[in-house]
């Protein structure tokens, strides 16, 4: 039976907690050593879903993955890679959006690749014809059937000059894992080129592969015959660290979170000092707290990279609920990643979501009646309710609205949560959090 975990809100959150490997760069490095003939060394893995979808379809491929006991690196070795059983890779349908970026690494080694229907948050329909689109260019065949993908390059994969119609961070993976080892130059503009893109990309090098970082978001490939493996240990998780400051100014608590970087959470920082959050770097982390003010509203527009990023709106939302003021958020990324904002209008929030771009930002949404922003109107006390979590992100928000709101919250859909916070009960117990799960 699924777990409810029920919370009895109003109690600050006080203490510390540590993050480890991004789930946005994690799975994607994992999937880089079958590029390789030569085992590869990841460090610093969370436990976390798409590690584990990943494994297996990793071990399904014959790739041998072991994991060290004690500190949790997985050694990943590629030499004896095979084709696997469709059925058996069929059953992690519907578990993750990574296997798409199979496509380009399981040609170069094994000639063809069948990926599942994929899953992942509902933040938006999620389509996938940009990652398609460039492996056509690269000279793959795609056949798209019931059930799933199949693709193989009867050719061979050659580079191209290929250019994004957004800078899609799944779409920029999907062009490095397979331009790597691609015949000739492959040059890609409109690129993604978020911190965990730019690991991946330090990932490959290790591996021996030729990448330049050109300016405006033009990244250029040249193709090497074989690559080797890597030791690399991952960055850490930056969402996850966003998530817990928001967690501590909603909470009106005192947070520190180990292992965030100041380099991967500029606009974040910035963000949060605007609002009335105070916070303190130093070399193993930053200490995130509410400084015991009022907060302060904001008019807010999620980016690509280097802007505010999509996944730091949601918690960020909560805390605006508690700002003294009317705040503005304009969504740009995904057009659907406000349905969570109903449970919280349900807690007491006051907040109306709108068709209208409401922000500068060219944005893709306007003209096609997506609701992609939000007027917040603040302060509002928030009360416990009944809440069923909807996405990874959206339901975070949802357990720090009810660790902030009067009464008690009983929260069902906690799964989705393990899919991107590691041991996240565990580390709301150490926060002092005040909880039981049944
Ligand atoms: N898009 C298309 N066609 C495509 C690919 C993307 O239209 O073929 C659109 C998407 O629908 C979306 C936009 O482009 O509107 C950006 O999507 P992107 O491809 O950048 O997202 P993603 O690679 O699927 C990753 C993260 C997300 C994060 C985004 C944006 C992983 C596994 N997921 O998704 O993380 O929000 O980049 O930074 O890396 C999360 O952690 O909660 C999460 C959703």
């Amino acid at each position: 039976m699924a777990s409810v975990l029920t919370i009895r809100g109003g109690v600050p959150l006080t203490g510390k907690v540590s993050v480890r490997g991004a789930k946005n760069l994690v799975p994607k490095a994992m999937v880089a050593s079958l590029l390789g003939n030569e085992p590869s060394v990841l460090r610093n893995v969370p436990e976390i879903k798409d590690v584990d979808v990943v494994t297996s379809l990793l071990r399904l491929h014959g790739v041998n993955v072991g994991k060290d006991p004690v500190t949790g690196d997985l050694t990943l070795d590629p030499s004896h890679v095979k084709t696997a059983q469709m059925k058996d890779i069929d059953a992690h349908a519907g578990d993750s959006r990574i296997p798409i970026l199979f496509c380009g690494p399981l040609i170069h080694s094994i000639g063809e690749a069948f990926i599942p229907d994929l899953g992942g948050c509902r933040i938006g329909d999620r389509p996938i014809d940009f990652h398609l689109d460039v492996l056509r260019q690269f000279g793959a065949v795609v056949d798209k059937h019931p059930g799933g993908i199949s693709i193989s390059a009867p050719k061979g994969l050659k580079g191209a000059k290929l250019s994004l119609p957004y800078p899609s961070v799944g779409a920029t993976e999907q062009v490095l894992l397979t331009a790597v080892r691609a015949e000739g130059i492959t040059e890609l503009s409109g690129a993604a080129i978020e911190p965990e893109i730019m690991d991946l990309i330090a990932v490959l090098q290790k591996m021996g592969a030729i990448i330049s970082v050109q300016t405006d978001r033009v990244i250029r490939i040249e193709g090497v015959e074989q690559l080797g493996g890597f030791n690399h240990r991952a960055l850490p998780d930056r969402n996850e660290a966003a998530s817990w400051a928001s967690a501590a100014l909603v909470t009106g608590g005192d947070i520190y979170v180990e292992g965030a970087r100041q380099a991967d959470l500029t606009a974040f920082l910035n963000t949060f000092r605007k609002i009335g959050g105070a916070f303190d770097i130093d070399d193993d982390g930053i200490r995130f707290r509410h400084t015991g003010g009022k907060l302060s509203p904001l008019v807010l527009e999620t980016d690509v990279h280097p802007g505010f990023m999509t996944d730091w709106q949601q918690p960020l939302v909560v805390a605006l609920t508690q700002a003294s003021g009317v705040s503005i958020v304009h969504e740009t990324v995904y057009e659907n990643r406000f349905g969570f904002t109903q449970a919280l209008i349900r807690m007491g929030a006051s907040i109306q979501v709108h068709r209208e771009c409401l922000g500068s930002i060219p944005c893709r949404f306007g003209q096609r009646n997506f609701l992609h922003s939000a007027v917040i109107s603040g302060p509002t006390q928030l009360r416990g309710t009944d809440i069923d979590i909807p996405d990874l992100r959206g339901g975070f928000s949802h357990l720090i609205a009810a660790l902030a709101a009067t009464g008690t919250s009983r929260v069902t859909g906690l799964e989705l949560i393990n899919r991107g916070y590691e041991r996240f009960q565990s580390k709301l117990e150490s926060l002092g959090a005040d909880f039981d799960i049944a």
